[in-house]
Order: structure tokens, then sequence, then C-alpha cells
């Protein structure tokens, strides 16, 4: 590959026109230009979360909305066993050999390797490539860049097209790739919306029997609006991970087990408070958070489905304040977010989004408020923080998919 073409100045913009990556392949990567024909693009969008939050791990409900923001790649499929892969913003280029992966580098094209290795281990074809990546997904916003690039990289593995799995087996793929080989142990709710995503709709998801259905969010009067708190989220994966863990203890102390074996899903907020004297009290408020989250996903389902938006902004409301006193992943840009979200007429609901510990908050907004909400985050929370926000008005989109 050559590098004359790289850094390119809108790597944003190339995320969003299949035709100009290609040409940028074919520019830096000679099989490519001995094979045009053969050059194809695929893409995976990122997600917000509507409500459920750290719930898909504890086997309960999800609400997450795949977006049209996400990571697209241009590649030539290639007859050797190797990857290479060239980042357009950077033009850094790294890559592995599908059938030695090496040891994990600290870098991106992990993720990539994760998913070879999770594809190969479930049985599915991989395949070699030369190829371009770019994204139009804020770096660290917590709008799942990793399940959009473990995504994107399994149609990339498979030589521009779907796996031959359908996409709930992809999804728990991917998954596998984070938890096995990255070292995260996420659940499945990124790595399904990356997957499963439908224009117009959120994705109900039972993390236990796998069920999901479709629910339309397409009223015209409302937007989806994610604001970036612009903070790090350095704690992430330990404060992820020891979340995890105490959850599995309050389910081993509520119903017996060994960590792991039980799950909060099982326990009624009858139970926990039975439960609470014998509780370690950090134990017991994360455990509260979760066994309300899940209740709140439902009732939140049945408010979009009614029409009824000021329970809906209601339960953002709650499901924000469990965050941010039981279970503890908020922090003072994303509740100064919230704030200032809550004092602008026509905003429904606000709360943090994602795993937390900084990234984003998802706001759900009269489209006519839009304009008002824009303006006082940009005013206020400079000043509150010191940081510098971005306020990015999401559409609910479609998974994985061949592009070009
Ligand atoms: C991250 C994880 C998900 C989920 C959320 C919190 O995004 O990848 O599996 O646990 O945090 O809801």
């Amino acid at each position: 590959m050559t590098s004359s073409a790289l850094p390119h100045p809108d790597p944003a913009a190339l995320a969003r026109d299949p035709r100009a990556l290609a040409d940028l392949l074919l520019a830096i990567s000679n099989e490519a230009a001995a094979r045009p024909a053969d050059v194809r693009v695929v893409h995976a969008p990122g997600r917000v979360n509507l409500i459920g939050e750290h719930t898909d791990y504890n086997l309960g409900f999800v609400l997450p909305v795949a977006i049209d923001l996400g990571i697209a790649i241009a590649l030539v499929p290639t007859a050797d066993r190797r990857v290479e892969l060239t980042l357009a913003a950077t033009g850094e280029t790294l890559g592995f050999n599908l059938d030695d992966l090496g040891p994990k580098r600290g870098a991106w094209i992990d993720y990539v390797a994760a998913t070879a290795w999770a594809l190969a281990e479930r049985g599915l074809q991989t395949q070699g490539f030369r190829g371009v990546l770019a994204s139009d997904l804020p770096q660290g916003s917590g709008l799942s860049s990793s399940a959009a690039l473990e995504l994107c990289s399994s149609l990339a593995l498979s030589g521009g097209e779907l796996p031959a799995t359908d996409r709930m087996t992809l999804a728990q793929t991917a998954q596998r790739a984070e938890n096995g080989y990255v070292g995260v142990n996420c659940g499945l709710m990124d790595q399904f919306a990356s997957s499963l995503g439908r224009p117009g709709h959120a994705l109900l998801l039972d993390c236990r029997s796998l069920e999901h259905r479709a629910i339309p969010m397409a009223d015209p009067d409302l937007a989806l609006v994610a604001c970036h708190s612009g903070s790090p989220r350095k704690l992430e994966t330990s404060a992820y991970n020891e979340r995890r863990s105490q959850c599995e203890a309050a389910a081993a102390a509520i119903l017996g087990g060994e960590p792991g074996e039980a799950s909060l899903r099982d326990v009624t907020a009858a139970m926990l408070e039975e439960a609470r004297p014998r509780l370690d009290p950090v134990v017991a408020a994360r455990a509260e958070h979760i066994v309300h989250e899940n209740g709140r996903v439902l009732a939140a389902v049945a408010a979009f489905e009614a029409g009824d938006l000021a329970e809906v902004g209601r339960l953002f409301g709650a499901s924000h304040a469990s965050m941010r006193d039981l279970f503890e992943i908020s922090s003072p840009e994303l509740d100064a977010l919230v704030e200032i979200a809550s004092g602008v007429d026509g905003v429904i609901g606000a709360r943090l989004t994602g795993a937390g510990f900084g990234g984003c908050t998802i706001n759900l907004v009269r489209r006519s408020a839009v304009p008002a909400l824009r303006e006082a985050v940009m005013r206020d929370y400079p000043a509150r923080t010191g940081l510098a926000p971005r306020v990015l008005e999401v559409a609910a989109s479609a998974g994985a998919r061949r592009v070009l």
C-alpha cells in the first residue's frame, strides 16, 4: 500500500460515502487496483440505548437503537490468509495472518483479529483482505464503536458478505470476540443492535430468551439527540467489570449458588427487600438498580406503544437517577448534560446511555425543540464543566450490511 492519499481530511464523510471509500482503496492498494470489480464496501452502525442499562449481562431487558453513525470498510478479498487494514483517519496500517493471529497488540486491530478468532471458533469461514476503514462515530463517545468494528469486520472477513449464519448468532459471535479475546465482559446489547438494527425502530431484547421485537420510533415529530460529554472514559473497563461482579455477587447472595450461576433477572423487588439486611449495602444498591431498571424497560415500551411520552420521560429521569445514585456510573459531566436538557421545553426525557463513566446522554426531543437543546448545551455545558460538548441528532438505522 502507498499512503499518498492519507491521512484523509474528512474520514467521517468517507464513512457515509461508499463510492468514495472504494475509490480511496483503489488509490492505495495494488491488490484493489488490479481487481477493481472485486472491491466492496461493508458498514455497521453504532447504537444508543433508550433504556435498560447494565441489564443485558443480568439477562434482563434492553431497548437499543442502531444509529446512522458507524464504521465502513472498503475491501478487496484475497486468496492469501493475510488481513491488512488501513485507517483513513491516520493512514496507519495494521494486519495479521488468519492462521496465526499472534499476540494482542493493544490496538484497534485487536478487534478485527478477535472477530476472526470468534468466527473460526464458531466454524464460520474467514478470508483475507486488503481494506481501508472510515468512521463517523466520535471516538470514545460510548456509541459502541467496538461493536460496530466487530460487526463490520465480520462481513469484511467473509469476503464482504454476511457470514453464513443468522444475525443473532453473528451478534453472539461478536460478543464472544470481545469477551474471549479482547477481555471486556460486555453483554450482548451493542452487538445485537449493530447486527439487527432496523430503520425507524428501537429493538426490545430479552437477553435471556433472546426474543426480540421492533418498536416503531417513526413519529416525525420526535428526534433522538445524543449529547457527547467530551469526558474521557478512563476507568471504564475495570469499573464495568467490577459492576458485573457486584451484580453476580448480589444474585448469588439472594438466590444461592456460585457467582455467575444465578441472575438478577430472577430477583423481584420484594425478594431484594427481604434479603437486604444480609447484603453489603453497595451490592444491594447495585441490585436495586437492575431490578427496577428491568421494570422500567418494559414500562417504557408500553408507554411508547400507548403514545404516552410523558411517562417515557419520567422513566428516563428515574433511570438516570438510579444510575447516578445506586449503580454509580454517572459523572458530574453527564449529570450536567441531563440537568441542562431537562430545563429545555420540548425535551421529553434525558439520561446517560451505554456503560457510563463518560460518553453520551440520549435525549428524546420534540423535533421543534432540537435547536433550543443544542443552544442550551453549547452555552451552559462548557461554562459548567470546561469541556466542549457535541450534539448529535441520530436516526434509527439498519444493521450491518454490504453497501457497495
Ligand atoms: C456497554 C456494554 C453493553 C452494556 C452497556 C450498559 O455498552 O458493551 O453490553 O452492558 O455497556 O448497558
